[in-house]
């Protein structure tokens, strides 16, 4: 399942973020609102069960999510986006997946994984600001899978056509993204897109 949120706040800030004179602290801050825009969408069809509440004149029904839930960012522009998603859902745990891209193969190779314990009765968010190739988010939704994992949802910012298919072809997963590019470049940066995340949220470069 595909959707391209649809919001004018979101169109606006993702021009921002685009913007080749916005610096890494408006950077940071956009990347985080649009990571808790995307989670309001994403998180829309969570189950809940019923449960009591007294408030102080009453008892009432009140409502608590089934499941529980694991944010897993891709290092290191998911770091970023995760902070944006702890700020709407601030009990979720936290797992951090580390990928470099093999020269030779250009496919990701693990570096590190630390997952919450308890992660395959989750709901896990994998959250990576750009879906390019897809093949991070391909190789993170397979890892979690193996660890038994069956709910999955994706939230990247901008993604490329290819990126969003690798995505889709996994299956059975609910991608929700910003905005839809164009294409991909020779050297696998998306267009017109906004350029090196991980740089432009950290600085570096
Ligand atoms: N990663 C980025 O940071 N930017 C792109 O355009 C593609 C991948």
């Amino acid at each position: 399942m595909l959707s391209v949120v649809d919001h004018p706040l979101i169109k606006y800030k993702v021009s921002l973020l685009r913007d080749k004179n916005t610096g890494p602290k408006e950077f940071r801050e956009l990347v985080q609102e649009l990571a808790m825009f995307l989670t309001y969408e994403a998180t829309k069809n969570l189950e809940l069960t019923e449960q009591v509440v007294e408030t102080p004149l009453a008892t009432t029904t009140g409502f608590v999510l089934c499941r529980k839930i694991a944010i897993i960012p891709i290092l290191r522009a998911g770091l970023t986006m995760a902070e944006g998603v702890l700020k709407v859902i601030p009990n979720a745990k936290v797992g951090h997946i580390g990928l470099y891209r093999d020269h030779k193969t250009l496919m990701p190779v693990e570096y590190y994984a630390k997952l919450p314990i308890g992660i395959e009765d989750m709901v896990c968010i994998i959250v990576d600001p750009m879906l390019a190739t897809g093949n991070s988010i391909r190789y993170t939704i397979d890892l979690l899978r193996q660890q038994g994992v069956s709910q999955i949802k994706v939230l990247s910012i901008i993604a490329a056509p290819e990126g969003i298919d690798n995505v889709l072809s996994c299956g059975d997963i609910e991608l929700y993204l910003a905005a839809k590019d164009e294409r991909l470049n020779d050297e696998g940066y998306i267009l017109p897109g906004l350029g090196d995340a991980g740089d432009r949220l950290f600085g570096t470069k």
